[in-house]
């Protein structure tokens, strides 16, 4: 992700125990308390325009993921928190499993959001997605025979893959998408097809495998589609021109799909306002804000039909892997111990 400075942090470490009893309060105005692990100016122009339609004021608190966990579990029944938005399947479901969150059952909410895109029980809903996708020099063309995760274990792409280390979330869940399609075995003989593949050691994040690779260190870069869109629109002359100069391949279109990492939201179970969550939960879910939500970040909105960025749009729509979050999850430990083992650093 994207960091930006977090100004709410200080306060935020100096007292987590300090939390009155001032649920009756907050709850008499008209305000919802959202917990943010997103740090984008974007997202704060989108609360704004729930505010001009609702009059439903948006307090924000943005800290990590772990931070604002702690800080639920320790404000307890007293939390002043009605939402709770972070990035990855994982922390989702994690906070789900750690009772964070209160199931709802909302007509739009599942209407308009697929169903790999949530919670089976409601406990959180996903509002924008970026692919796991693979990009190559344009000038170079696609490496013949790529077209699947699976093929980046083929011996022809030996010296080739530029990735970033497999303890990051974002291959951690790839690989977990992988066990939940070929199995556990199959996954590490992948794994040690990748490590041995590589072009490079493991270093930096999913933009600097695109600088690699667009500097002739390996052929396929691994990297989540958000970043290159980022590098499109970047206010630095050079990374457009990088950004123009690739192609991008979603992989596993003739099978299961794409993988693909999730933004989403819930609502906490000790929300005061929880009328308001739902009204702020469902709004996510509206065209308009699909846009705003997912344009800001150059992501992929979960809703189909919601407008999508050009940059993105003129890559193609592509089909998603509609495997259930809570299965890959269950397969994340495991994935990140086979890459490992298969001496992916
Ligand atoms: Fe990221």
């Amino acid at each position: 992700m994207r960091r930006r400075q977090i100004l709410a942090l200080p306060s935020l470490l100096a007292a987590p125990l300090a939390a009155p009893a001032l649920a009756p309060a907050w709850a008499q105005e008209r305000t919802i308390n959202l917990y943010s692990a997103r740090h984008y100016d974007s997202d704060r122009s989108l609360w704004d325009s729930f505010t001009r339609q609702t009059n439903i004021r948006v307090r924000v608190v943005e800290a990590n993921i772990d931070q604002l966990m702690e800080r639920l579990r320790a404000e307890g029944a007293n939390s002043p928190a009605d939402v709770l938005v972070t990035v990855d399947i994982a922390r989702l479901v994690r906070a789900t499993e750690l009772g964070i969150f209160e199931p709802i059952r909302n007509a739009a909410l599942e209407s308009r959001i697929p169903a790999h895109l949530r919670d089976a029980d409601g406990h959180w809903f996903g509002f924008t997605t970026r692919a796991r996708v693979l990009m190559y020099d344009k000038a170079l063309g696609l490496p013949a025979g790529l077209a699947r995760y699976e093929d980046l274990a083929k011996p022809e792409f030996a010296n080739s893959i530029a990735v970033r280390s497999s303890n990051h979330v974002y291959n951690v869940n790839l690989a977990a998408s992988i066990v939940a399609a070929d199995g556990a075995a199959a996954t590490e003989a992948w794994a040690r097809g990748v490590a041995h593949n590589l072009a490079r050691p493991p270093a930096g994040g999913d933009r600097d495998q695109i600088r690699a690779v667009l500097a002739g260190q390996g052929r396929i870069a691994v990297s989540n589609s958000y970043y290159l869109g980022l590098m499109a629109i970047s206010e630095r002359e050079e990374d457009k021109q990088l950004a123009a100069r690739v192609g991008v391949l979603f992989p596993n279109q003739g099978d299961r799909g794409t993988h693909v990492n999730v933004s989403g939201a819930g609502m906490v179970k000790t929300a005061p306002n929880k009328e308001a969550a739902r009204a702020f939960l469902e709004f996510l879910s509206t065209p308009e804000a699909q846009s705003q939500f997912a344009m800001g970040n150059m992501e992929f909105p979960a809703v189909t039909g919601a407008a999508v960025h050009p940059f993105l749009a003129a890559l193609g729509s592509f089909k998603q892997d509609p495997v259930d979050p809570r299965v890959l999850a269950s397969h994340m430990p495991e994935a990140l111990r086979i890459m490992q083992r298969a001496g992916w650093r």
